[in-house]
């Protein structure tokens, strides 16, 4: 079977790492590159992160950095879950894979430009890289097969009682995404906060026994404390992969077509996914957004893709 083609834009950020983890090894998927945007840490400190994690596990896909900043607003980052240097908690060996000199928006630009239309941009940061990209160059937008993004909530955010951090870190990036008239798959908090990386998660995959596995138990004892301390959870929500899990496996996502617009507008409610659930204002739905996870099967995912390794 074909494999399918995508481009991983990320904010590393120990969910993000995951998705990498379970992105780079699959036999379904052709990881074509990985793009980082300044989002859970400053971009300095998350192309490290990404370049660590391939490093650690020997993956040879190349990492370029993007956008430092968010197309308008002041930056903001994620210090308190993910850590001073984003992925706290591992030690890495010194660094010697290089980042990629070209800028991950000119090569998301010539990766889709030089394509036939079957690459999938999955997003697990802010759009910010993405929707540069469509500014520089319009005639990418068709090029885009479809793109799947961690991002958002139909309920509550994790920043404001209505933004989560995706979206809101760069809420103009994500309106230039959701109103370029791709199809979307949202992944949003709704799905993400039922699959917690509890304990009993955590020493499964230990179980594993392989560098995958250590790198995992590693990043998750840290990002499971930080959840801890800042939501008062048992286990961590592993907000990233899923995308990943989705594209390997649609039906551990149960999806809604949803009319679904960013707020840019709004004080209190900016950055919002606003989400019409139930169809009152009778839109074309712009987005086919989760409203249900099967978490034991992404459970499965997971350790199936440490496997791997
Ligand atoms: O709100 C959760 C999202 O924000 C995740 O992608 C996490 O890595 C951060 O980027
Ligand atoms: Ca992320």
């Amino acid at each position: 079977m074909e494999k399918k083609k995508i481009i991983l834009d990320c904010d590393p950020g120990h969910d993000d790492a995951v998705a990498i983890m379970l992105a780079a090894k699959s036999e379904k998927l052709d990881l074509l590159g990985i793009t980082v945007v300044a989002g859970n840490q400053t971009l300095e400190k998350t192309q490290v992160n990404a370049r660590n994690v391939c490093q650690c596990l020997g993956l040879d896909v190349p990492v370029y950095a993007g956008c430092g900043q968010p197309m308008v607003r002041e930056k903001m980052v994620a210090a308190d879950i993910h850590g001073e240097t984003g992925l706290d908690g591992p030690v890495f060996e010194p660094l010697t894979k290089p980042l990629e000199e070209k800028h991950a928006v000119q090569f998301i630009i010539d990766t889709l430009m030089g394509s036939d239309g079957d690459i999938t941009m999955v997003t697990t940061g802010p759009m910010t890289n993405l929707a540069m990209a469509m500014r520089m160059e319009p005639r990418i937008v068709e090029k885009i097969e479809q793109i799947v993004l961690m991002g958002g909530a139909y309920t509550n955010g994790n920043v404001t009682p209505a933004a989560e951090f995706n979206i809101i870190a760069d809420a103009d990036a994500a309106y230039v995404c959701f109103t370029s008239g791709r199809p979307i798959t949202m992944v949003g908090l709704d799905v993400t906060r039922k699959a917690l990386c509890y304990p009993a998660v955590v020493d499964r995959m230990e179980k594993v026994g392989n560098k995958a596995s250590k790198l995992f138990v590693d990043l998750m004892r840290h990002f499971c404390k930080s959840q801890k301390e800042v939501f008062g959870w048992e286990g961590g929500p592993l907000h990233d992969p899923i995308t990943i899990a989705y594209l390997l496996d649609p039906s551990v996502l149960t999806v809604k077509p949803m009319h679904a617009e960013i707020d840019i507008r709004s004080t209190q409610s900016y950055g919002r996914t606003n989400c019409d659930y139930f169809g009152y204002q009778k839109l074309e739905p712009t987005a086919d957004v989760a409203v249900d996870i099967d978490v034991e099967k992404f459970w499965d995912i997971i350790e199936d893709g440490l496997r791997k390794y």
